[in-house]
């Protein structure tokens, strides 16, 4: 263990992973189940299980927007250990979500299939060569609709053949291993919801567009 992430919900610690089947170890971050602070909308305890949920499902779509989580016990327990991002200083993410910069539709379309409740600009993480990582996915999977992020810059428009593409493989995917794969992270009706919402989309084909019932941007927003 290296350190606390500072202000961090869930205290999320750094780590070193020392893998047997690597010579050098790696860093990472690792949140234990015992230390989540309880929600209203989520049932406690379930939140590492959601970030590794998520991880599948950017697998799935094949566009690795998720850095490799995986379900684990450490220090403090079971929990989710993910590989730590190291960011490009140079990347401005307030100007690539503000211009609706084009890497950042696919996490939009992500974002729609898990029902992201939490992506603030903070949570996207871009690294030297221009792909964009997603971290923080504790508060996905909801069956309500409450898709909450800073990523409405495409809202309405239609879906490329690439995005089409991608929602097309979780399709197929949730029919096979995935679908098995997330019974095992999830209730049984918000893998139902995750197909459901996954199916909605590809018919609509286009971009979410704000509901009514839910703020559509988190605060902060950065
Ligand atoms: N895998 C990662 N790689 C690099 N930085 C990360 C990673 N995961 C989280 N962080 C950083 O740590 C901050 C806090 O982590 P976060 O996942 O938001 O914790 P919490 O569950 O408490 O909200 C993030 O906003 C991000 O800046
Ligand atoms: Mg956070």
């Amino acid at each position: 263990m290296l350190g606390r992430l500072p202000g961090s919900s869930n205290q999320a610690l750094v780590v070193l992973v020392h893998h047997v089947e690597l010579t050098e170890p790696f860093h990472a971050v690792y949140k234990a189940t015992a230390a989540e602070r309880p929600l209203f909308d989520f049932p406690p305890g379930t939140l590492a299980r959601r970030e590794v949920a998520a991880f599948l499902v950017s697998e799935a779509m094949g566009w690795q927007l998720v850095p490799p989580t995986a379900h684990r016990d450490g220090p403090f327990g079971e929990g989710m250990v993910q590989q730590w991002i190291h960011p490009d200083p140079e990347a401005d993410v307030v100007a690539m979500v503000l211009g609706a910069d084009e890497r950042l539709r696919r996490m939009a379309v992500f974002d729609a299939i898990v029902n992201n409740t939490d992506r603030k600009g903070g949570h996207l993480l871009p690294v030297p060569g221009g792909h964009v990582f997603g971290v923080d996915h504790g508060v996905t999977f909801s069956t309500v609709p409450k898709l909450r992020t800073v990523l409405w810059g495409w809202m309405n428009e239609r879906l490329d053949t690439e995005e089409i593409a991608g929602v097309e493989r979780v399709l197929t995917a949730l029919d096979g291993n995935l679908g098995a794969e997330l019974r095992t992270l999830l209730a049984r009706p918000e893998v139902t919801a995750t197909r459901r919402r996954a199916a909605a989309l590809l018919k609509r084909g286009r971009f979410p567009r704000p509901g009514r019932n839910w703020p559509a941007v988190p605060w902060p927003a950065f």
